[in-house]
Formats: structure tokens, C-alpha cells, sequence
């Protein structure tokens, strides 16, 4: 059985998921009706669609059994495919990074910042954050009544937060999100490197440039670092060795890179669209001024909600059955995390956005096993301090005018989140 192609082409589009009912549609229709198996289009390698919640859980316990790096990590068709191997010299991946990356050299290299980024090591951060989420809620207030939340703060809060962590000093931060928007949102005209639609073939070259420029910038972060090493993540990356050795070229640029551009744009997306949720949802504000215990579900439910990454690949490494479907030694899969945040048998009213669901929500939307992101618990953590200052202050918030998600079917989210709001 397969998957019809109008719904193959819903799932794979970025138009889709910009808005959103339709690719929740088309995946509910997948869930009720082949939950797990493959669609086949004629450009592209066919691929299992891995829609439920249990099936996508356990594929990523087993990542011995399915590899991130062995094919592309992110849907691409054939063509796309032939020209990043040219380009990289036979490389599926266009950036060389830990998700691109499996067994010893992924557990190496997730080793190096791991133990700078669990709760207990990020907890000293709390303040200097707090701060940076004042400034930012400063910021927001300043707009007298009408704000882009989503351009003027969202965007921009993280963004702080992560170059920080990492050592970009703040004159960059523009750069890097741009270059970030670029790499994310090639897909979108308003987004994009050239500002215009793009044919797949420009889509890549523009990937490629936004790459080789972040490189340009890292190769100087390299220099700086191993001058004068702090203990910010990009001087561990500069500074790491495994087995003596400093990381290879593709090693310590894929790390820089998605730790600067995977450690903003993914939260941005989340906290923008929390907001969204709440200013569409009367009372909600005010039932977490009066419990502010229900900001840890409030984001929780905000990354179940929106879900930023959309989906990751993987590729298996041998024939076995998953879900009562036998799957072939290299078949190609795509982890819905888009489809697993929504199933139904996992929450009731899953197209609702709810804070009574509690913090220990089963989200899914960080991954899984081995792989589980890196920065889960300064995303969270970033978040709830700022809707903690922001709550304070907030009187009334309601959306001013419709919200506008970006054209991407990978890391994407809201872009224009209008809102008319009153301080107390
Ligand atoms: C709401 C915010 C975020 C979401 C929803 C998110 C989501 C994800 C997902 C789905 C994965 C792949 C997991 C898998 O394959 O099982 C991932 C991996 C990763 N994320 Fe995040 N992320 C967020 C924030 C961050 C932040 C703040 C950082 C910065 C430190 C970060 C850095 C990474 C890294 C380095 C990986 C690769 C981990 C690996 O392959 O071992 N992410 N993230």
C-alpha cells in the first residue's frame, strides 16, 4: 500500500505548512488510514511517512538500526540529491553536523557541549537571562499597544540568548539571522537569499553560498577561540579535540552551524506562535497570572503546538518490522514530527491549544533517543522566563489582525504574529 500522491505532495510541501490546516488534514488522513507506509513520487527516492507518535518513538531507540547520515537528513528529490554529493564530494548533507552524523563520531562529538547544556549546567544562566528577557519585554512595551511579536521580539529574544551562550558578540546577531532565515527558509520568497521564488536548482546554489559564507565567519570564531579560549560553546568546539585530534573542517563548521542557527530560530518559532495561541484564547493570560505554575505547561504545550522542526530522515540499515510493516535495508524514512504531535491517541483534542495538559506533556517535537535535542533544556528554559517577566507586566493581549507562517517544510514557523496589547 502507498500513499496517494495528492497526499504525498500535501506533506512534502512548503505552501502546505505554511498553512497549517491543511498538512494536519492530510496527516490525520495518514494517521486513520496508513499510519505507516510509503510515498512514492516520481522525482524523489520513496520514502515511509511516520506519522504516529509510538512508531517515530521507536525508530529513534534505534539508531543503530536507522542511520541519520547514510542519506539526506531533510526531504530532497533525486536531482537535489545528485548535485549536494558533487558538491561535497559524495557527502548526502550539505552541512556535516550531529544530525548528520551517527554511532561513535555522533557520540563524540554530541560529548563535547552535552555536558555544558543539561539543567543542572545551565541553571548559573538564569539570571544573565532574565536580564536579557527584561530588555526584551522593555522593548516589546515600548511599541505602545501594537506589535509584530513575532518580528519585534520572538525573532529576536533567542537569538540574544543563544549568541551569548555561544560567544557571537552582539554587532553579529543580524548576520546570523539572516544567514539562519536563509538556510531554513529557502522556500520563502520574503525569507530567502535572493528575496524571490526560487527554482530547486537556485535553491541550492543559494544553500550552498549562505553555507560558505557561515564558514567564512567561523573559520575567524576557530582563530579567536584557540587564541583565547573561554568556556562558551563555540571555544569548546574550537578547542575540542577526540583522540587528540581538533575536529575536521566539515566536523567543526557543521557544529558551529547548527548550534547557531538550530539554537535560535527553532525557539523563536515556538515562542511566537505561544503567543499567537494565547492571544486567540481569552482568560488564558490571567489563569497564568494567577498560577504561574501553568508556565511550565504553557510551554510545553507551545512546542507540541508549533512543532517547529517538521521532520528529520533516517535510513535503515538493515530489513526489519516496525509497526507490522517490514522495511527494507535502505529504505528512506520521514520522521513526522509534525503528524507524532498530533495523534490522537496520544491527546485528546489534539488541534487544541491547552495548558491543562500539564508539564509532563509526551511533545515529541524535540526527538527522541540519542539524538534528542541538544538544546532542550535552555529552549525551555529561556521561555519560561520570559513569559514569566512578560506576565507581570501584561494586562491584555488579543491578536491585531491575521498571523502569517513561513513557506518551509523543515524549521519553520510564524512570521507576522500582530497583537494589540495593554500593560498593567
Ligand atoms: C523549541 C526549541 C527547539 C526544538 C523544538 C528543537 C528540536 C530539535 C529536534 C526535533 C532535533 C532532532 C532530534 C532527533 O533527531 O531526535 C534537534 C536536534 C538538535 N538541536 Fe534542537 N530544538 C530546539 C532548540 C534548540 C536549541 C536552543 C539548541 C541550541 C543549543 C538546539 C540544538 C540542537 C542540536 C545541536 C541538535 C542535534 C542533536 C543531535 O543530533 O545529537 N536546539 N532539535
Amino acid at each position: 500500500m502507498t500513499i496517494s500522491e495528492e497526499l504525498a505532495r500535501t506533506i512534502i510541501d512548503p505552501k502546505a505548512y505554511s498553512q497549517r490546516e491543511i498538512v494536519d488534514a492530510a496527516f490525520s488522513t495518514i494517521r486513520a488510514t496508513a499510519p505507516l507506509d510509503k510515498a512514492v513520487l516520481d522525482e524523489m527516492e520513496p520514502f515511509w511517512v511516520v506519522s504516529r507518535h509510538a512508531d517515530i518513538k521507536e525508530i529513534e531507540r534505534q539508531p543503530d538500526f536507522f542511520h541519520n547520515g547514510d542519506k539526506s537528513t531533510f526531504l530532497t528529490n533525486i536531482e537535489g540529491n545528485e548535485r549536494v554529493k558533487a558538491l561535497t564530494g559524495g557527502e548526502p548533507n550539505l552541512i556535516r553536523s550531529l544530525v548528520s552524523v551517527d554511532g561513535m563520531e555522533h557520540k563524540n562529538l554530541r560529548g563535547i557541549v552535552f555536558p555544558h547544556v543539561t539543567p543542572r549546567a545551565i541553571r548559573p544562566l538564569e539570571d544573565a537571562i532574565r536580564g536579557i528577557a527584561n530588555e526584551f519585554v522593555d522593548h516589546m512595551l515600548s511599541f505602545d499597544g501594537e506589535v509584530d511579536f513575532a518580528q519585534d521580539v520572538a525573532f529576536l529574544y533567542p537569538l540574544r540568548v543563544i549568541m551569548t551562550v555561544l560567544g557571537v558578540p552582539q554587532e553579529d546577531e543580524a548576520f546570523m539571522l539572516k544567514l539562519t532565515q536563509e538556510l531554513f527558509n529557502n522556500a520563502d520568497p520574503e525569507l530567502n537569499r535572493a528575496r524571490a521564488e526560487l527554482s530547486p536548482e537556485e535553491m541550492l546554489k543559494s544553500l550552498w553560498e549562505t553555507t560558505m559564507e557561515l564558514e567564512n565567519y567561523f573559520k575567524a570564531v576557530t582563530e579567536r577561540f584557540r587564541a583565547k579560549p573561554t568556556d562558551q560553546i563555540n571555544s569548546l568546539i574550537a578547542n575540542a579535540r577526540i583522540d587528540g585530534e581538533y575536529l575536521n573542517h566539515r566536523q567543526m563548521m557543521g557544529y558551529y552551524i547548527i548550534a547557531a542557527t538550530a539554537g535560535h530560530d527553532t525557539t523563536s518559532n515556538t515562542t511566537a506562535g505561544a503567543m499567537w495561541a494565547m492571544a486567540e484564547r481569552p482568560g488564558m493570560l490571567e489563569a497564568m497570572q494567577k498560577d504561574p505554575e501553568l508556565i511550565n505547561a504553557f510551554v510545553e504545550e507551545s512546542i507540541r503546538w508549533e512543532v517547529p522542526v517538521k521532520h528529520f530522515m533516517r535510513s535503515a540499515v538493515a530489513d526489519c518490522e516496525i509497526g507490522g510493516k517490514q522495511i527494507k535495508k535502505d529504505d528512506w524514512l520521514m520522521l513526522s514530527y509534525q503528524s507524532g504531535n498530533r495523534d490522537e491517541s496520544v491527546w485528546a483534542d489534539p488541534f487544541d491549544f491547552r495548558i491543562d495538559r500539564g508539564a509532563n506533556n509526551p511533545q515529541i517535537a524535540f526527538g527522541y533517543g540519542v539524538h534528542v535535542c541538544l538544546g532542550q533544556h535552555l529552549a525551555r528554559m529561556e521561555m519560561r522566563i520570559l513569559w514569566e517577566e512578560l506576565f507581570k507586566r501584561l494586562k491584555f493581549v488579543e491578536m491585531n489582525g491575521k498571523g502569517e507562517r513561513t513557506i518551509s517544510n523543515f524549521v519553520c514557523g510564524p512570521k507576522h504574529v500582530p497583537i494589540r496589547f495593554t500593560v498593567n
